[in-house]
C-alpha cells in the first residue's frame, strides 16, 4: 500500500517537472501523512459517540464496537461528561492523556428528536456571535441545550490541563453542531480545532465567512466524501444563502477503501464547486458515501438523518 502511494506521488512529481506545473498546485492535491493520521483519529472520536457505552459511562475510558476505533482505544482516555437527553444532543467531553487532547464530540442522527433537529431548517439570527450571521435552527437549539454546562466543563478542563489541545468533533448532524459549538467557543476565548465529517451546512454566508476567517491559530477540518449528499444540504432556495465554510478536505476514494494521502483533496473557497459540492447528485439513502470517513462511521449506529 505505502509503496504504491509513493510510486503515485513520484509519478505526479515527475510529470509536474516535465510540464513545469506549479508546485503549489501539486501541494494542494494531497495532504500530509501526519494530517491523514489526525483525520483518522478524529473520525474515530466522532464515530464512537454513537456507541452507547461511551454515552452512559462518565469516568470510564472511550471504547468502541467492532474494533473500528483502534487509535482511540489504544490511548489513555477518560470521559469527563457524557450527555444524552430527549431534546438535545448526545455526546461527550473526554480527555486523551496519551495525545494531550480535550475532545468535545457530538453524535450523528440516531433518535427521532435528532431527525427533527435536522429538519428544522429555518435560519436563526445569531448576531450575538457575529453580525448578520444566521445558524441552522435545529443545530442551534441542540447546541444551546448543552452550551452552558459544556462551556463550564471545558473551562475547568482547559485550566486543569493547560497543555492539552481542544477539539470539537462530529459526524453528520454532529458535524453541523460542532461547527456552531466550536465557533461560539472560539468567540469566548477557547483556542480549538473543529473536525467535521459529512456535516450539513451550519448556516448562512456571513456565518461561513466568519468561521473561515476565525482560523488562526485555530483550524476547521471539514471532511467530505465523494458524492455524499449531506454536506450539500440544506439546498439553496431564492433569498437563502446556506453556505459551507472553507477549506474542505474532499475524500475522493471509494467507500470501504483505506484512505491515503493522495485520496484527499484540499479545496479552498466558501461553497467551492471543486469538491463535494460540484460532485454528481447522489440520492441513495441510506447513503454509503455518507457513512465512510477515514473508516466506518456507522459501526455503532446507522445514522438515519435525511437532511
Ligand atoms: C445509554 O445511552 C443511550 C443513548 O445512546 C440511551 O438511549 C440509553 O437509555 C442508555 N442506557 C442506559 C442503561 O443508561
Ligand atoms: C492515564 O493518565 C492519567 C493522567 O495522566 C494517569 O493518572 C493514569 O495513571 C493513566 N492511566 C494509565 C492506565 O496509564
Ligand atoms: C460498517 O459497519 C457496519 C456494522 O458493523 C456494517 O454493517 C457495514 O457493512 C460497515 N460498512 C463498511 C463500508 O464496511
Amino acid at each position: 500500500m505505502a509503496g504504491s502511494v509513493i510510486r503515485r506521488v513520484l509519478a505526479v512529481l515527475s510529470l509536474g517537472m516535465i510540464v513545469n506545473a506549479s508546485p503549489v498546485q501539486l501541494a494542494r492535491r494531497a495532504i500530509a501523512s501526519e494530517l491523514l493520521e489526525r483525520f483518522t483519529l478524529f473520525s474515530q472520536f466522532a464515530a464512537l459517540s454513537a456507541c452507547d457505552q461511551n454515552i452512559n459511562h462518565t469516568g470510564q475510558s472511550l471504547t468502541c464496537d467492532y474494533g473500528t476505533c483502534p487509535l482511540v482505544a489504544a490511548d489513555n482516555t477518560t470521559v469527563i461528561n457524557a450527555f444524552h437527553s430527549d431534546h438535545g444532543p448526545t455526546g461527550y467531553i473526554a480527555l486523551d492523556h496519551t495525545r494531550k487532547l480535550i475532545v468535545l464530540a457530538f453524535r450523528g442522527t440516531v433518535s427521532k428528536s435528532d431527525g427533527n433537529a435536522d429538519l428544522d431548517i429555518t435560519l436563526a439570527p445569531i448576531n450575538e456571535v457575529c453580525t448578520g450571521c444566521r445558524a441552522h435552527h435545529g443545530f442551534w437549539v441542540y447546541w444551546s441545550a448543552v452550551a452552558s454546562q459544556a462551556t463550564s466543563q471545558l473551562c475547568d478542563a482547559t485550566s486543569a490541563y493547560p497543555g492539552y489541545r481542544l477539539s470539537v468533533v462530529g459526524h453528520s448532524l454532529g458535524g453541523g453542531i460542532s461547527a456552531l459549538a466550536g465557533t461560539v467557543l472560539r468567540t469566548q476565548g477557547f483556542d480549538l480545532d473543529i473536525w467535521t465529517f459529512g456535516g450539513p451546512k451550519p448556516g448562512n454566508m456571513k456565518l461561513a465567512e466568519f468561521i473561515t476567517n476565525q482560523q488562526t491559530p485555530n483550524s476547521i477540518y471539514r471532511a467530505t466524501h465523494t458524492t455524499d449528499p449531506i454536506p450539500k444540504v440544506p439546498i439553496n432556495l431564492p433569498f437563502l444563502d446556506w453556505s459551507q465554510p472553507s477549506p474542505e478536505y474532499w475524500i475522493t476514494q471509494e467507500t470501504g477503501a483505506q484512505v491515503t494521502t493522495d485520496g484527499v483533496q484540499y479545496v479552498e473557497g466558501i461553497n467551492s464547486k471543486e469538491g463535494n459540492a460540484g460532485s454528481d447528485r447522489d440520492l441513495r439513502w441510506p447513503n454509503p458515501e455518507h457513512v465512510w470517513y477515514f473508516g466506518n462511521m456507522s459501526a455503532c449506529a446507522t445514522p438515519i438523518d435525511a437532511s
